[in-house]
């Protein structure tokens, strides 16, 4: 019976980001310290013929102007292929691309010289639309990789033979718009030159290993002479994942060629006008069912635009295409994915990582079908849920851990599924029109197949002479609670007091790489890597205690704060003490490699992943149909993550993510024009205040996995991702018209109206 691991203690870092106390990187300043700021391309597609920064450099607070020429090693950002520059050089190929960097001895400064610097453009064509990017003969938009930047496919069974027998077939295209991550902090990062040539680079981000190969690339120094430090960071959703290099290494190469400190903070408009979002995407998707409900064959198409460089679309792509038919058991299925180059803006990681746009799409048609065979819809769900045994969209037969037809029907009874889809009276007493929708999704948890040779994690474990405990992890707390997470493991598995555990701040050259935190993957990844390394200082500990104890070391039990055999007892402070008068030494590395994953990259078959969350979620919505608006009365989310570690921040994360999605589905609309984003701040991108916020209502299942810690699987992700199709499947219900497009704007909902009136 574990002590720790399924309570709830605070947040470590609840009270500094409570009080103020927390400094974020804008808190922070260096002696000598200057600021930098990006010149950036007006045009879509432009050639660049000449930078003039004379008169910018005639302000007398003016330190540098740095262009692609002054780059000391290679105008790369390493990703998955190094197509992006750091600096544009001869072409700019999206609005906001850097283009030169400006820096001066105080931000004010560096605003208007960037404003000085005169870029000589002269425009080209720009594709902006990714179907006329994919058009024959179109122009390269990218001139590395060309414009289909990455192609999945996935090819098992016989899927025209199947539709051709199949008693009901549906199909649909679905669209999904730009989702921005809208953290609380900005984008930012500051460089100091250290000693012999070093840089020390501090940041809000999510992966500092990334962060630390991209300088080593730009500087071309070694990485011994680079290190990269976390700020706390206000947010991330995947923001600070891939996008963080881009700011570092700007202001990387400006502290590295002015010899000082340099500070790049974005503003708001400049980071959701350059920083990477959720690919919008187009989803075409076809079902064949038996009569009886069996899902015999799925046959998709999945577009992403990418914009101008390729980022993590190869990965998003990759995750989007294998869950792409849903969580279900579909004997004959196939999918062609394509990342495609555009002259827009590159998007790149975001919570549900191409999940939540194919997900809108199948759970949609799901309910479709429903209506086609006159079924249930969530009886339809469950008579093709995966399940113990059952193979996946790619032929993973799964083993273990599988709460998906549990999750669903204990969702199903959360909502009140039966009663409320079958009452008669749906205008409600505010004249809205009341309805309840279902949706239901898996997740692979970590980098699977797609990434498995990053997928490993380290840690360092130490216990000092007073007990205490202190552990080192590559991986990042970025608000969503994974310090305290991971405390929670080590104090459970070596048997210490949770309160007495800290994490180390993160620092490339003090803690190990544990991969990057993506991927719903730290509490597994880092958590048996903590674990490993605790285990290994217990029985450096228990030996020691066996042995003053004069009991054989088997005998030993433990909790955490004590160790004791039959009658015999002592304190875990005690026992720390009796190793130190040994002169042992109380610290071990920690490692940990994900499961093997079988897979075959010519069919797309295989174990995408090792292990998969479950979800089922329930969502309640009244619908104005004078206005068009949709309020969400309440949602219940549903997921098997295996085990709860720390319950109150799994609940969070539920509710978290449930948020998140609400505005993905009805609120927030990213407009982009030929290429540019218009109104680029919160007055014109909306995303859900708390007046926006119905009940939340977590219902957590946990089928352990046995390659977890304690069981868990990943969580991070799943809570969003489900959202959008259950809201819009509730929106069917209550006035009759599908919603094929996200966000569900009252707009969009209202010319729905008209055209089928
Ligand atoms: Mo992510 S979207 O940080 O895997």
């Amino acid at each position: 019976m574990t002590k720790i691991i399924g309570t709830s203690p605070l947040r470590e870092d609840a009270r500094v980001k409570i009080d103020g106390a927390a400094k974020y990187v804008d808190d922070l300043s260096f002696p000598g310290m200057a600021y930098a700021m990006l010149v950036r391309s007006p045009f879509p597609h432009a050639k660049i013929s000449e930078i003039d920064a004379s008169h910018a450099l005639e302000l007398p607070e003016v330190v540098a102007v740095i262009t692609a020429k002054d780059i000391p090693g290679k105008n790369k950002i390493p990703i998955v292929f190094d197509d992006q520059p750091c600096l544009a050089e001869d072409e700019a190929r999206y609005i906001g691309e850097p283009v030169a960097i400006v820096v001066a001895n105080d931000r004010r400064t560096a605003q208007i010289a960037a404003t000085l610097v005169s870029v000589k453009y002269s425009e080209l064509p720009a594709i902006t639309d990714p179907l006329l990017s994919l058009a024959e003969g179109a122009e390269k938009v990218n001139p590395v990789l060309g414009n289909i930047l990455s192609r999945h496919k996935v090819n098992k069974g016989d899927v025209d033979s199947a539709m051709s027998i199949a008693d009901v077939v549906v199909e649909g295209e679905y669209k999904t718009g730009y989702q921005e991550h809208a953290y609380i902090e900005t984008q930012g990062v500051i460089a100091v030159p250290e000693n012999e040539g070093g840089i020390a680079l501090y940041g809000s981000m999510q992966c500092p290993f990334y962060i630390h190969k991209a300088l080593g690339y730009v500087l071309g120094i070694p990485l011994s002479k680079l290190r990269v430090i976390q700020t706390v960071t206000g947010g991330a959703f995947g923001g600070k994942e891939d996008f963080p290099s881009l700011p570092a290494t700007h202001a990387a190469i400006a502290a590295y060629l002015t010899s000082r400190p340099v500070k790049l903070v974005m503003t708001r408009e400049e980071d959701i006008l350059c920083s990477t979002k959720r690919h919008p995407g187009i989803v075409r998707i076809k079902y064949g069912a038996r009569r009886d409900g069996t899902i015999i064959a799925c046959d998709a198409e999945y577009i992403l635009n990418a914009g101008a460089w390729s980022t993590l679309s190869p990965i998003v792509l990759w995750r989007g295409t294998v869950h792409s038919g849903g969580p279900y058991r579909i004997e004959n299925f196939r999918v062609d994915a394509k990342a495609v180059a555009t002259n827009s803006v590159p998007n790149g990681a975001f919570r549900g990582f191409g999940q939540p746009q194919v997900c809108f799409a199948n759970e949609s048609l799901i309910d479709e079908l429903a209506v086609k065979l006159g079924m249930d819809p969530v009886e339809l769900r469950l008579r093709n849920a995966l399940d113990i045994g059952l193979e996946t969209l790619t032929n993973h037969v799964i083993k273990e851990s599988c709460g998906l037809k549990k999750v669903i029907s204990l969702v199903r009874d959360e909502v009140k599924w039966l009663e409320n889809r079958s009452r008669k009276e749906r205008v409600l007493s505010n004249g809205k029109y009341y309805g309840v929708g279902f949706s239901a999704a898996f997740y692979g948890t970590g980098l699977g197949a797609g990434g498995k040779k990053i997928d490993r994690s380290g840690a360092f474990l130490q216990v000092a002479f007073d007990g205490s405990v202190q552990i080192a992890v590559g991986t990042t707390e970025m608000g969503q609670g994974h310090n305290t997470v991971l405390s929670m493991i080590a104090a459970e598995e070596l048997g210490a007091d949770v309160k007495k555990v800290s994490m180390l701040p993160i620092d490339t050259s003090r803690v190990p790489d544990s991969g990057p935190t993506v991927a719903s993957r730290a509490t597994m990844m880092s958590g048996q890597a903590i674990r490993d390394a605790a285990k290994q200082v217990r029985k450096i500990i228990h030996d020691v205690v066996a042995k003053r104890l004069g009991v054989a070391v088997e005998t030993l039990e433990f909790e955490p704060g004590v160790i004791f055999s039959g009658a015999k007892k002592i304190t875990f402070e005690e026992a720390v003490t009796w190793c130190f008068d040994e002169r042992v030494h109380l610290a071990a590395q920690g490692w940990f490699k994900a499961p093997n994953t079988e897979w075959n990259s010519e069919n797309g078959l295989g174990d995408a992943y090792y292990a998969y969350t479950y979800t089922a979620i329930g969502a309640e919505v009244a619908v104005d149909k004078e206005t068009g608006e949709v309020e969400v009365l309440r949602i219940v989310s549903g997921h098997d993550i295996g085990k709860a570690i720390n319950r109150r921040e799994v609940e969070g994360q539920i509710q978290g993510g449930a948020v998140q999605g609400m505005g993905y589905a009805l609120y927030e609309d990213l407009v982009s024009t030929n290429g540019k984003i218009i109104r680029p701040n919160f007055s014109g991108y909306i995303i859900p205040t708390a007046a926006d916020i119905p009940e939340i209502k977590p219902v957590i299942v946990e089928e352990p996995y046995e390659g977890g810690p304690f069981g868990a699987k990943g969580l991070g992700e799943p809570p969003l991702i489900a959202i959008a199709p259950a809201i819009a499947n509730a929106i069917f219900d209550a006035i009759g018209v599908r919603i094929k497009k996200l966000p569900m704007t009252p707009e969009r909902i209202l010319e729905t109206l008209e055209a089928v009136r």
